[in-house]
Formats: structure tokens, sequence, C-alpha cells
């Protein structure tokens, strides 16, 4: 009878943990957690005010983000108010509020998502030695115990607390592990595992996660996350290491922006994930809206996105060179791994230029309502590259001007 009871218990334990918290998960889900309102948004000239981000909250609520992180409530009356509106509107994902390891810091993220259907409070410390004597002039045991501490805070206000070990990058291995067995004790549930300065080499980040995996007591009952910085351009590279080697949560922001160099980008690593099924790692993304989320981002923050960004950029999907064109024009695949549409894209592009071919001309004109035969191609093809080598591109003003002007039409 008393094993029941205790059964029972349990049973009522986890189902009112489950509730809480928004992790019913799959071992080959990895969970999206978005952080252009928070990293993205600290960057200079992105600021938003609470309308914009009310907007964009929503948006990436749609798109499938499993958690949005709105915000540091502390830092400003502004940014409190945001969390705290963004908590009313999302349905679906977790609404997270980054803080210090400072008392006042949980309290008041605690406050600002108290309407949130699942609350998540983000909270950590620098722990490379970097971090530990410049910014806190403390010892690695003061470290863990201030940790520790903000982590127990957290929990009195919600079941679902993230610690990030700020800089783990840099952090040496063994200690990063003893940090981490003692924030799971005091009941993280997901653990952050930044490469804060875009430092570490996909091979060495992949290493530490596994190294955590493997040497972390109680690691299995938590999530382990990649917060990776692009300093060197790699922290795709690094976030994908990171879940191949047993990470479940990479946290991202679209359009890659973020600190100095800027964060993971959301929509590649959703398409790496997407484009190599064999690594068997699924996000609840809907990809059809990545492109159109891409450009709210852009509008609402005034960031433009360079035109050779993957997945995004005006380029991505645009064919320059007469054999590139000439293979895509017969079949898409010889030069394109994804399809377009996939990610809301409405078709590849053929770009006129002056190292066009006969194809692409023959494949443009006949778009804007022109059926080429041999000879007038070979007549239209001499024009065209007259205009190509004066200006950088060759638009459909110019192909009718060709045309017009063809005497074997
Ligand atoms: O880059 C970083 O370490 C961070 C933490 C605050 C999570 O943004
Ligand atoms: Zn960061």
């Amino acid at each position: 009878m008393v094993k029941i009871t205790n059964y029972l218990k349990l049973i009522k334990y986890f189902w009112l943990n489950i509730k809480s918290i928004n992790l019913i998960m799959q071992d080959n889900q990895v969970q999206i957690f978005d952080t252009t309102l928070r990293d993205g948004e600290q960057v200079p000239g992105c600021k938003l005010d609470t309308a914009q981000k009310l907007v964009i909250a929503e948006r990436l609520d749609l798109l499938g983000v499993n958690v949005i992180e709105a915000g540091f409530p502390v830092s400003s009356p502004g940014d409190f108010k945001s969390v705290y509106e963004i908590t009313k509107i999302v349905k679906n994902a977790t609404v997270c509020g980054l803080t210090r390891a400072v008392e006042n810091d949980i309290k008041v993220a605690a406050e600002a998502l108290k309407y949130a259907k699942y609350p998540r409070i983000h909270t950590g410390i620098g722990t490379s030695d970097s971090h530990i004597k410049y910014k806190f002039n403390a010892t690695r045991d003061q470290v863990i115990e201030r940790a520790v501490k903000a982590v127990s805070y957290a929990k009195s206000f919600v079941e679902d607390v993230e610690f990030y070990a700020e800089d783990a990058g840099r952090t040496e291995n063994e200690f990063l592990a003893k940090v981490c067995e003692e924030v799971i004790k005091a009941g993280a549930t997901v653990l952050n595992i930044p490469d804060t300065t875009g430092y570490c080499l996909p091979e060495e980040y992949g290493a530490k996660i596994k190294y955590l995996k493997e040497n972390v007591k109680g690691i299995d009952r938590v999530t382990l996350s990649c917060h990776c910085h692009n300093d060197l351009g790699l922290a795709t590279a690094n976030s994908i290491a990171g879940v191949i080697n047993g990470a479940r949560q990479i946290e991202c922001t679209i359009n890659g922006i973020g600190e100095r160099a800027g964060n993971t980008a959301l929509e590649e690593v959703v398409m790496i994930l997407s484009q190599h099924p064999y690594l068997n790692l699924e996000t609840s993304i809907n990809k059809k809206l990545l492109y159109d989320t891409s450009m709210m981002v852009r509008e609402k923050m005034g960031m433009p996105v360079q035109p050779n960004k993957a997945i995004v950029g005006a380029n991505a999907f645009a064919h320059s060179s007469g054999i590139h064109q000439d293979g895509v024009i017969k079949n898409r695949e010889t030069y394109e791994i994804m399809n377009p549409e996939d990610v809301g894209v409405t078709e590849s592009a053929i770009v006129l230029t002056a190292r066009s071919g006969r194809a692409a001309l023959a494949y443009r004109a006949k778009k804007v309502g022109y059926e080429l035969t041999k000879i007038q191609l070979d007549e239209a093809y001499l024009s065209f590259l007259k205009i190509a080598d004066q200006q950088k591109e060759v638009k459909d003003k110019d192909i009718h001007l060709i045309m017009n002007q063809l005497v074997s039409i």
C-alpha cells in the first residue's frame, strides 16, 4: 500500500513538472531557443520598442521556436514591460527572461514572467578563469556557491531554470563539469554552455559537450544547450558539433544577429539539420516561414543582411555564372542543395551578367514573353554582351530593348 502511494506521488510529481516545463521531448528533437529579442536586440542600432517586440514574438511563436528569450527584465523598465507583455501573447513557446546570478535580477525576472504559460528563468555566471579573476575577483569555489544560490533562488519562483556558464568555451572542462554537477543538484533543468567569445573550434566545442555528457552526474536529467558566438565565423559549425555530441538545444537568432559578430543563425542550423536527415535530429520549425521572418526582423531592427548570407540572403538562390545557370535551367539540383520554396523563397533567380551564357538569356527572355529561335538567340546574345559589359546586371527592361532591336525577329 505504501509503495503504491509513493508510486502515485511520483507520477503526480512528474506530471506537475511536465505541465510547468514545456519539455516533453523525444531524444532526436533539438529545441530551438531564440534569443533575437535579447542577445540580438542588445546590438547597437537594433533596439526595439515593446510594440515591435510583440510583433516579432508572435511571429517566433508561429515559426515554431520552443523558447523565446524575451529580454533581460532587470536591465530597464522598457525591457521589463516587453517581457511582461510578451508572456501574455505567446501561446506555445516557453518564455524566458535573462538574469545575472543576482537575487534582485531573479526576483524581477520572475515578476516579469508571471503570466507566462511556460516561464523559464535563465540565470548564470562567468566560469572561465578570466571571468573569475577579472570580472568577479573571486575564487572558483565562490563562483560555484553563487551559481548554486542563484539556481536555488530561481527555483523558488519557477520550475524551469536554465543555468549559463558564461565563457564556458574557455572554461577548463573539469571545472565546468563540477559547476554543472552542482547546479543540477540545485535544480537546473537546462545547462547552457556558451562559447561567449566565439573562440572554440567545432571539434573542441563538440568534445566539451561530450565530456560533460560523460562526466557530469545527473546530466541525463537536464538538457544541454549550445550558445555560440560568431567571432571566428564558427557559431553555426560549433552548434552543430554540440548537438551531434549530445546537446539538445541550440540558442540562436534570426539572421544571426547578436553581440559583436553575432550569434548562431536560426535559419542555418534548422536547414542543416533538415538537409542532413542521417543525423536524425529534428526541429519543430515551420521552415516555410524562415524567409518572411528574416525580412520582418531586418525591417523592424533596421539591420540589413548581406546578399551572400546563407538561406535568406538575396543571392542565396541566385545563379549568375553561365556554367551554373545552364545547369540549374536543366535541373535545379545541379547547383542547389535545397529548394528555395522550402524556406519561403518563391523561386531561384537566374541573374543576367556578363558571365551569363545563351541558356540564361533564352530562359529570361522566355519569362518575359519571347520564345527565340537559335538564330535570334545568337543575334540577341551579341547585343546582350554589349549591355552586360557596361552594367552590373541586365534587367527585364534591357531584355525588352534587345528584343525590339532584333533584325531577325
Ligand atoms: O554569450 C553569452 O554567454 C550569453 C549569456 C548571457 C547566455 O549571452
Ligand atoms: Zn550570447
